[in-house]
């Protein structure tokens, strides 16, 4: 297949990008190097792409639009960029609106009409239902910060142009995906590091949020064989497994063999109190489900972040 992957040079896209090739798929990698985390990260992420010979890359801003060229051809595109994180999003909301929902449009009018388009997978996230998002998709989407509710908009953006145009989207909710490449700036990141480093960890909150994250193999593979589903459909995308952010100091402890020294501060504003994926349905259309536990999922996560200090 011809691929699209936005968002190339990001955590999750980075990886897709590779499995992709690896399956015989050529790909096309769109990205603008946000400076939501440093550039030099998202160049380390695409170092095992470059000189692939059926790997492009293509440094892009979608939200000023896409040019035909790109869009040209192409069978499986699957939309990953944005600007991620809740915090940020209630100081910056004009470049959450543009990176997350201009961007989105421009990607779909390009698409609009093309004749070879088979499946849009669009990245969207747990974050779209708010504060509780334990359940499957029938929750109601009650975003508890700017950066759901233009994650949502877009989702609901990907449903008008497959209801009126046919474009044959797919809307993917992933929860919180973890594993090498994770976000700098993303919790389990931030808490292996400092456990690394002998520091104190920042926890926001009491340490009893629930967490059903997603390892970064598995979030791939679902999102590969979403290209199977139906267009217009809507999946969690979770990891199964569900522990509270104190269990997962109590599992990193062990794997690293050094203590978690926990400085408590106040919670987020518009933090999820507790999510966890019913995937139920990508199992019943897809055959999928996942298969790292957290241990393992975590073990892998540490090695790669021992590589970085
Ligand atoms: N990582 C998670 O746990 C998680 C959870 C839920 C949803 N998601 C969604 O998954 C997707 C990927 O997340 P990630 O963790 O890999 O984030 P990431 O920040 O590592 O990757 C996103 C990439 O998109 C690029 N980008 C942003 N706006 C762009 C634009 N206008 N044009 C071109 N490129 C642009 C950024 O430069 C970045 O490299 C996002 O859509 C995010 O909302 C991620």
């Amino acid at each position: 297949m011809r691929c699209i992957v936005t968002g190339a040079a990001g955590f999750i896209g980075s990886h897709l990008c590779e499995r992709l090739l690896a399956d015989g798929h050529a790909v096309t990698g769109i990205d603008c190097f946000t400076d939501y985390y440093p550039r030099p990260i998202k160049e380390r992420n695409l170092a095992n792409l470059g000189g692939h010979p059926q790997f492009q890359f293509s440094e892009l801003d979608l939200s000023q639009g896409v040019p035909a060229e790109v869009a040209s051809g192409v069978e499986w595109v699957f939309h990953l960029a944005a600007m991620a994180g809740l915090t940020r999003s209630w100081l910056d909301f004009d470049t959450y609106n543009r990176h997350n929902l201009t961007a989105t449009h421009r990607l779909l009018e390009a698409l609009k009409g093309s004749p070879t388009l088979k499946r849009v997978i669009y990245a969207s996230t747990s974050s779209v239902y708010g504060k509780y998002a334990s359940g499957d998709e029938t929750l109601p989407t009650k975003p508890s910060s700017p950066y759901g509710i233009t994650k949502l908009a877009a989702e609901q953006l990907c449903r008008v142009y497959c209801d009126e145009w046919n474009v044959p989207a797919v809307v993917l909710r992933y929860f919180s995906v973890y594993g090498p490449r994770q976000r700098p700036e993303m919790g389990y990141h931030l808490f292996i590091n400092a456990i690394l480093q002998g520091k104190p960890i920042k926890l926001t909150g009491d340490g009893l949020q629930v967490r059903g994250n997603t390892y970064i193999a598995d979030c791939v593979e679902a999102t590969i064989r979403a290209t199977q589903a139906m267009p217009g459909e809507v999946f969690n995308l979770g990891g199964g497994e569900l522990v509270t952010v104190l269990e997962v100091f109590k599992k990193l402890e062990r794997i690293i063999g050094k203590p978690a020294i926990i400085e408590k501060n106040p919670p987020r504003l518009g933090d999820q109190l507790a999510t966890g994926a019913d995937v139920t349905k990508l199992f019943r259309h897809l055959g999928w489900k996942p298969t790292t536990s957290l241990d393992d999922g975590l073990a892998k996560q540490v090695e790669w972040q021992k590589t970085l200090i």
